[in-house]
């Protein structure tokens, strides 16, 4: 583990950073790896897959179930990443965090335990363009069944959100807004503290994807006053197949379980059952335990690191790669918000963003490309796709100018 260098926020010793994610240090078609796809998922430290690693060689039990000391150590060490994840999130009460399986089953969760409750024909569900996927069809597979309408609040061609228009479309039967923290194909990092103002003053909830969010800045749920905020674990260094939901318990309360099974019960007979407490009555089934405690370690490694040292570190990647690569011939930026998160997406004259990433894959660098799960996205832009460049506090300048020497590549073969 290595921090912050001296006082200067900016300063991280990310050559010793790096040490701690070991796949970092391989050969991609004979050249280093740059991995710049973190919007992907991100790459994981050693203490986090060490975590893991002992969880199973030492400690591996069901959770909430035995007495015996081996479901002891595993009940400690899932219950305690759930006790991390509040407190470096902010979320004050750890009941408020309802372990998921990621991101997308945390705004599933609530769609259809709070939607189905609160939302009926004729209410409308206020969305943005810039949003994934994961935060479009959850709520139009609730209209279908409800008879809601889905309404979508418009961005401009720089991807920021228009926040007139977005006040315009809250109306008395807007229940619910649903918008992306930081977008995944745009990087834009939007005013939610305001649209959480907005919206509760005209009396509906708020839901925050905060997946592309959590690995770039300190986040404070109980100061967004979001009703409900969603993680992925994956994103944000951890493991796949843990994410989250966190809301105020007494909302919880009030919501019926989703998903029913096994430990989310209080009392099950054939007529009746009866449910556990938040968060449990949230949690059907066997968790995810060992990504939960790789979770935890995840959180302990972040605040070594330091949120504010990784978001200064990152606006300067966002800043030179920004400069950079507006020297590439031909490229143009989608998504040139004021306020950005460290994530390029671009598009290259007279070449398709597949073969910009085959071609930049060749180099050993690691981009995405495709419609990065937000279609609308590329509607409005009137793209098929884009090639994305995205930055996590282990990549650096140097990884940025091999990224803009393989797209000078692409122009000059195929441009
Ligand atoms: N949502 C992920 C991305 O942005 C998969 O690439």
């Amino acid at each position: 583990m290595s921090v912050a260098k001296d006082s200067m926020k900016t300063d991280l010793d990310v050559t010793a950073l790096r040490q701690d994610f070991p796949i970092l240090h391989q050969e991609v078609h004979g050249k280093s790896l740059a991995y710049l796809d973190n919007a992907a998922t991100s790459q994981k430290p050693t203490a986090v897959i060490e975590a893991i690693n002992a969880y199973y060689r030492q400690d591996n039990a069901n959770v909430h179930r035995g007495v015996h000391q081996l479901s002891e150590r595993a009940t400690r060490a899932y219950e305690g990443a759930r006790d991390k994840l509040a407190a470096f999130l902010g979320a004050g009460d750890e009941r408020s965090v309802v372990f998921t399986r990621g991101n997308t089953e945390a705004i599933n969760l609530v769609a259809q335990s709070w939607g189905h409750n609160n939302i009926g024909a004729g209410d409308e569900i206020l969305i943005t363009h810039m949003e994934h996927h994961s935060n479009i069809v959850p709520w139009q597979l609730l209209c279908e069944q409800t008879g809601a309408k889905l309404k979508v609040a418009p961005i401009n061609d720089r991807g920021e959100l228009v926040m007139d228009e977005f006040s315009k479309l809250l109306n008395t039967r807007t229940k619910l807004v649903g918008v992306v923290h930081v977008s995944n194909a745009l990087g834009t990092v939007n005013p939610v503290e305001e649209i959480v103002k907005l919206a509760h003053a005209n009396g509906s909830k708020v839901l925050v994807d905060g997946a592309q969010a959590t690995p770039h800045m300190a986040v404070n749920i109980a100061a967004l006053n979001a009703d409900f905020y969603t993680i992925a674990g994956h994103k944000m260094f951890g493991p796949t197949g843990i994410g989250a939901l966190i809301a105020p318990t007494a909302l919880l309360d009030e919501m019926p379980p989703w998903q029913g099974g096994g430990d989310m019960i209080r009392m099950v007979t054939f007529e009746k059952s009866m449910f556990a407490p938040v968060p449990t009555k949230f949690e059907a089934g066997t968790p995810s335990i060992a990504e939960a405690i790789g979770l935890g370690a995840t959180v302990d490694y972040l605040e070594n690191v330091g949120m504010d040292n990784i978001a200064a570190w990152e606006a300067d990647l966002l800043a030179y790669g920004t400069e950079r690569l507006s020297q590439v011939e031909g490229l143009r930026f989608i998504g040139t918000a004021s306020e950005k998160a460290s994530v390029i997406s671009f598009v290259l004259d007279g070449v398709h963003p597949h073969d910009i990433g085959t071609i930049v894959d060749q180099h050993g660098v690691a981009i995405r490309t495709g419609h990065h799960c937000a279609m609308p996205v590329m509607d409005f832009f009137q793209v098929p796709a884009t090639a994305r460049a995205s930055f996590a506090f282990y990549n650096t300048r140097e990884e940025i100018d091999r990224l803009a020497i393989a797209l000078d590549d692409c122009k000059r073969m195929l441009g």
